[in-house]
C-alpha cells in the first residue's frame, strides 16, 4: 500500500513586491538581491491569511483531483506562520472548505513542513488510518520579518500551496527520509510570546526572523545531497534515473550547489523562487502545483521531493508520478 498524489492546487496574495520596492525600503538593490538568492520579486499578504490562502489552494487542489471537500479524511496543515495558537489553521480550513469527515491538525517544521507533513499522511494511509490526505502548507512570513533588516526582509514571500493524494497499490512515493537536529536551533529563530503570569513578566527578546545566513547556506548544500542520496538508496533509484529535483525554494545557489554535490545538471531542479521568494513550507507544493498546470508532470516520472530548515530539519521523498491508478 501506498499514497499517490492526484491534485494540486496552490493560492498567492495579490500584492507584488519586486526587489526595486523593497530598495525604497532598506538600503539594498535589484542587482545584489538578484546576484546573491536569484530572487526578484515575492507575493505578500495585505490582508489575506494563512487559513485564507490555505483554503483557496485546497479548493483548487480538490478540483484538480475531481473530489469533494467531504471525502477528506485527513487534513494537515504545515505552517510556521498561523495567525491563531488556537484553533489550528487546520481546523479553520476544514471549517470553511466543508470537509466534515476530516481529522485535521497543524504541524510546523518550518521549510521542511510541507514534507514532514507528506509523510505523516502517507504513514497514515500506510497504516491504514485513512484513505486519502489533503496536505497544504501555507505561510504568512511577512507578519515575522522584520522590514528593517535587509539581511531577511528580501527572502521571503506569502503564500499556499496543497496537493490531495489517496491511497495505491503501486507507485506513488517510493520512499521517504527525515531528519532534525535541535542543537542547531539558533541558526533561524522566531521567537512567539514571552511567559507572563501572576508570577512572571517575562520579556520578549524580538519577535522576528533571525538568521545566522552562513550557517543555514552551509547547512542546506552540506545535509540535503545526504538526505536525498538515502531516499533514492531506500527507493533503490540512482540520482541520474530521476528527471526532476522540487527542492525548498530558499536560494538559488543553495539549489546548485545541492545539484553540484548529487554530480548532476541543474536543470533537473525547477525553480520559481525568482518570482515568489522562500514561501517557507508553501514553496514546495506551490512549484509542484506550476509544473502540474504546465503539464511538465509526467505519468510515471520519478522524482524528488525535499524540504529543509529552522529547527533544524530536513527530509526526501522519492515518487514515482501516477495519477491514474
Ligand atoms: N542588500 C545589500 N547588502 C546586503 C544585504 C542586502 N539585502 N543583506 C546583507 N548585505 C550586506 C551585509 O551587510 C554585508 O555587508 P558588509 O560586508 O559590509 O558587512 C554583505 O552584504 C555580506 O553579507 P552576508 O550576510 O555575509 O552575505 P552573504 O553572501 O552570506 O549572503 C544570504 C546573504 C543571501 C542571506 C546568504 O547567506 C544565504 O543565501 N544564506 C542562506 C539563507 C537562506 O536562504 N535563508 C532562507 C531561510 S532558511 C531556509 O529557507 C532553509
Amino acid at each position: 500500500m501506498s499514497m499517490r498524489i492526484i491534485g494540486t492546487g496552490s493560492a498567492l496574495p495579490e500584492k507584488y513586491v519586486t526587489n526595486n520596492d523593497l530598495a525604497e525600503l532598506v538600503d539594498t538593490s535589484d542587482e545584489w538581491i538578484r546576484e546573491r538568492t536569484g530572487i526578484a520579486g515575492r507575493h505578500v499578504s495585505t490582508g489575506e491569511t494563512v487559513a485564507e490562502l490555505a483554503a483557496l489552494a485546497c479548493g483548487r487542489a480538490l478540483a484538480d483531483a475531481g473530489r469533494r471537500a467531504e471525502q477528506v479524511e485527513l487534513l494537515i496543515v504545515a505552517t510556521c506562520s498561523p495567525e491563531t495558537g488556537i484553533p489550528s489553521v487546520a481546523c479553520q480550513v476544514q471549517s470553511s472548505l466543508g470537509a466534515v469527515n476530516a481529522v485535521a491538525f497543524d504541524l510546523n517544521a518550518a521549510c521542511a513542513g510541507f514534507l514532514f507533513a507528506l509523510h505523516t499522511a502517507w504513514a497514515y494511509v500506510q497504516s491504514g488510518i485513512c484513505r486519502n490526505a489533503l496536505i497544504v502548507g501555507a505561510e504568512v512570513l511577512s507578519k515575522l520579518v522584520d522590514w528593517t533588516d535587509r539581511g531577511t526582509c528580501i527572502l521571503f514571500g506569502d503564500g499556499a500551496g496543497a496537493v490531495f493524494a489517496e491511497q495505491c497499490d503501486r507507485g506513488g512515493i517510493l520512499s521517504f527520509v527525515q531528519h532534525s537536529d535541535g542543537r542547531k536551533g539558533e541558526v533561524l529563530r522566531c521567537d512567539s510570546r514571552a511567559l507572563t503570569n501572576p508570577y512572571v513578566r517575562g520579556v520578549m527578546q524580538s519577535p522576528w526572523v533571525k538568521m545566522d545566513g552562513r550557517e543555514v547556506f552551509s547547512f542546506a548544500v552540506r545535509q540535503v545531497p545526504t538526505g536525498i542520496t538515502e531516499a533514492l538508496r531506500q527507493a533503490h533509484l540512482k540520482a541520474e534515473e530521476v528527471e526532476m529535483f522540487v527542492l525548498h525554494q530558499a536560494n538559488f545557489r543553495i539549489i546548485e550547489g545541492i545539484a553540484r554535490r548529487l554530480g548532476l545538471d541543474a536543470d533537473r531542479f525547477p525553480m520559481n523562487l525568482d518570482r515568489v521568494g522562500n514561501m517557507s513550507s508553501a514553496s514546495i507544493p506551490v512549484l509542484l502545483d506550476e509544473l502540474n498546470r504546465a503539464g511538465r508532470l509526467k505519468e510515471g516520472m520519478k522524482m524528488v521531493l525535499s524540504g529543509f530548515g529552522a529547527g533544524l530539519t530536513w527530509g526526501a521523498c522519492v515518487l514515482n508520478w501516477q495519477r491514474e491508478c
